[in-house]
């Protein structure tokens, strides 16, 4: 549970902003609805971040020349607060998000914030944000971290100064639906991700541009979004767009392993373990895009997504539908599991929430 004031800070805590709350808590999808403060630092290239400040949420001035904008350094982390039903809130697993962070930084080459710094600048950041979070069973607070060269470059070398960047919005339902309505995925055949040696393991930005083009075209076939191969062989499974991907087959979990390519996701990881405790065998491995056709479920995890189970998925023209989905299926007892740890409801919280 987040205390007020978050340890360790210098930084003040924030006036209460009075202006009336003006949202619908039964109608929150997955957009950005500006809410009350921003956390901002900044630091030179071989620098320390210095505790940063809150500031009213609102844009930010950035040199034209600035690394983020022109070669693409950054990253970003996605995470979510959530409230109970006395009104505290939960955060889930924030040092992930950090330590996932530092490790991209470090591919990036750019400065990062400590652990400390990183998990103490995010409670900061909710609680001064905390009537944005939306009450029990009505969605969440999606926080996302930024990192990003804001310094001036012009020839290609790293940024000379960093901006660390924490802004908030409540959010619902990542795909459309309730919760766990399925989504309809295509294999891409064209494009892909990542490739071995990149950038795919790390949450940089432009991981994320590039799967715009596919999506896109997917989006305007009917898909929820694409699933993509290896770019070696065009025939292991990688992931989704925006989230990793999991199917069962006679109740044996698997997931691809983590090699440099995919995500590795703080939910895919939580979900790995909520299923071996739950007695469920889990394998990490590479996975052919054949044994789809073969899988009883597949689902989807992620943090903006949760647990989404999958309803089909096409390969070269041909569909297949899973209809174990929804009711009594292993991704809808994983996604009780998960969820009731989230939002504090478990008596055991693996030491996952505070
Ligand atoms: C998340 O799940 O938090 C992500 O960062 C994915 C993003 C595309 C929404």
């Amino acid at each position: 549970q987040i205390k007020c004031k978050a340890a360790n800070t210098n930084t003040k805590y924030c006036e209460e902003v009075s202006e009336v709350l003006d949202i619908n808590w039964d109608d929150l999808g997955f957009g950005l609805t500006a809410t009350d403060y921003m956390y901002v630092t900044k630091c030179s290239e071989h620098g320390m971040f210095k505790k940063g400040e809150l500031q009213r949420f609102g844009n930010i001035e950035m040199n034209p020349s600035a690394g983020v904008l022109n070669y693409g350094q950054g990253l970003f982390e996605g995470l979510k607060a959530y409230k109970k039903e006395d009104g505290s809130i939960l955060l889930f697993r924030p040092q992930e998000n950090a330590l996932r962070m530092r490790q991209g930084a470090e591919r990036m080459c750019m400065p990062a914030p400590t652990v400390e710094h990183f998990v103490d600048a995010i409670k900061l950041t909710v609680m001064a944000n905390k009537r944005w979070v939306p009450p029990k069973g009505k969605g969440s607070l999606y926080i996302r971290p930024l990192l990003m060269g804001s310094g001036s470059v012009l020839g290609l070398a790293p940024a000379p100064e960093y901006t660390f960047l924490i802004y908030v919005s409540p959010v619902g339902n990542y795909f459309k639906g309730l919760n766990l309505a399925p989504i309809h995925l295509i294999v891409e055949n064209e494009f892909h991700r990542a490739a071995p040696g990149g950038t795919g393991g790390v949450k940089t930005i432009g991981n994320y541009a590039s799967v715009l083009k596919a999506q896109s075209a997917a989006k305007a076939k009917g898909y929820s979004d694409v699933l993509y191969l290896d770019s070696v062989k065009n025939k292991y499974l990688e992931e989704v767009s925006s989230c990793n991907i999991f199917i069962v087959k006679n109740k044996v979990i698997s997931t691809p392993s983590i090699h440099g390519t995919i995500l590795p996701g703080i939910t895919r990881k939580s979900i790995i373990d909520v299923a071996r405790k739950e007695g469920y065998e889990v394998e990490e491995r590479q996975i052919c895009v054949d044994e789809l056709l073969e899988a009883d479920e597949v689902f989807c995890t992620g943090t903006a997504v949760v647990l989404s189970p999958v309803g089909s998925i096409t390969y070269l023209g041909q569909k297949k539908e899973y209809v174990n989905t929804k009711d009594g299926g292993i991704a809808q007892k994983l996604y009780s599991a998960l969820t009731s740890l989230q939002m504090g409801l478990t008596n055991d919280n693996m030491g996952w929430t505070m």
